[in-house]
């Protein structure tokens, strides 16, 4: 059985990074009454939140925590890592629950990406804020909080840099959304001093489409008011918290793109905005013909026809008269049977398309078959073996 969705297009205006800001001027002009926090020029801890189950991705998250979904062929969590060292981040801590070794097996110490990682455990889920403070052995200076699933060009530098002149002990990036029901609303004033929280409202209480963007950046002292070794979330509970003992707390609103990749038409739309963008990730190369990029080693047949963009990773075979219209991604491994059509699709590892088989929309997970002349629209279709539901 396959779960079925409705595709949908993003449409979020394209900004590109904007780069790391200077603020030494500033500092030196306010160097005799500064705090410890507003001296820490840039940001260097992350916590990103890797533990949930992905229960709205499921069947795709049955075998592979959702952060560890390949986005062009790379696990997710890698695209968010190197954003982060983009602005500075050095040591990044990953908080995880379920399915953890996947991820530790895969990213070791972390040097590969230049960070260096640190991992939390929680038997049980501790929820964002517990798993937090879970981490907070790692935490004794201002640090960023990430949702693992989150898509971002959100400018750090920029964030941290108004958490800093704020004095902010939290401050919370914040984009605009057409339906916020899905999310945490966020009520701000016109100096970006949060008001009131409103998490996954009904229609009927939305008074704003800013929302919690999941993106956070903190000062250690915060960690004071969550109990360890308890589930307890940001959300409903941290910064309702806060603003009851009036801490300031601050609202970030950016405009860039953001994605929460959480469900199966998100993830798909994902991959296909990011190989229709300017911001692609440079480790898939530089395009060729038709915009396709194309590991050394896959084999294409003379006869296909490939309207990019696409990928086309690591040993897999392209058919004859095989047409391919993008955005496509094709994972290691694949074969594409003669004659068969691949539209706006994103197949994972060691995929086989039978001859003549048309698939549109669709997420086609690892080791799996479409039998010949089979139509496939709307599709999302879990790895082998890793059943419907459940771990
Ligand atoms: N380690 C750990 N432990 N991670 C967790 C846990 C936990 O118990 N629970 C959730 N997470 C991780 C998830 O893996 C995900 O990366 C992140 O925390 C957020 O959880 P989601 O389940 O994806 O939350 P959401 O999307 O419904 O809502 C959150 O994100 C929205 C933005 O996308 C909230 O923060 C909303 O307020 C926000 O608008
Ligand atoms: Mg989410």
């Amino acid at each position: 059985m396959v779960a079925f969705f409705r595709f949908l297009r993003l449409n979020i205006p394209l900004v590109t990074l904007t780069g790391v800001l200077s603020h030494s001027n500033l500092i030196e002009n306010l160097a005799p009454v500064l705090t410890e926090v507003q001296k820490q020029k840039t940001l260097r801890k992350a916590v990103i939140l890797a533990g949930g189950e992905g229960t709205r991705l499921r069947p795709l998250t049955n075998g592979i925590p959702k952060p560890m979904l390949p986005v062009l062929n790379h696990p997710f969590l890698e695209h968010t890592i190197r954003y982060l060292t983009k602005y500075g981040i050095t040591e990044v801590i990953l908080a995880l629950s379920y399915l953890p070794d996947i991820i530790t097996d895969y990213f070791g110490d972390g040097r590969r990406l230049g960070v260096q990682l640190h991992y939390t455990l929680e038997d049980s889920p501790l929820g964002t804020a517990g798993a937090v403070k879970n981490a907070g052995e790692y935490l004794d200076s201002t640090f960023l909080v990430l949702n693992g699933d989150i898509y971002t060009d959100l400018d750090i530098a920029a964030m941290f840099d108004f958490h800093r002149k704020r004095k902010a002990k939290a401050t919370i990036a914040l984009t605009w959304v057409d339906n916020p029901c899905a999310f945490g609303v966020v009520e701000s004033d016109r100096t970006g001093r949060i008001k009131r929280f409103i998490e996954k409202p009904a229609p009927a209480e939305v008074t704003t489409n800013w929302i919690n963007a999941g993106v956070y950046i903190l000062e250690p002292g915060v960690l004071q008011q969550v109990p360890d070794n308890t589930h307890y979330m940001f959300e409903r509970g941290l910064f309702p918290r806060l603003l009851e003992l009036g801490e300031p707390m601050c609202g970030y609103q950016f405009r860039g793109q953001w994605l929460d990749m959480g469900t199966p038409e998100k993830y798909l739309c994902l991959n296909c905005d990011l190989l229709l963008s300017d911001n692609r990730p440079g480790f898939i190369g530089r395009p060729g013909e038709n915009g396709l990029y194309c590991a050394k080693n896959a084999v294409i047949h003379a006869s296909a026809r490939i309207d990019g963009p696409a990928v086309i990773a690591s040993r897999s075979r392209i058919g004859p008269r095989v047409h391919i219209r993008g955005p496509v991604v094709i994972g290691p491994d694949c074969t594409i049977g003669a004659g068969a059509v691949l539209d706006t699709t994103v197949l994972w590892r060691g995929v086989t398309i039978g001859e003549g088989a048309v698939l549109k929309k669709c997420v086609i997970g690892n080791d799996t078959e479409i039998q010949p002349r089979e139509r496939v629209i709307d599709c999302v279709i879990p790895p082998s073996g890793a059943g419907q539901t459940g771990k």
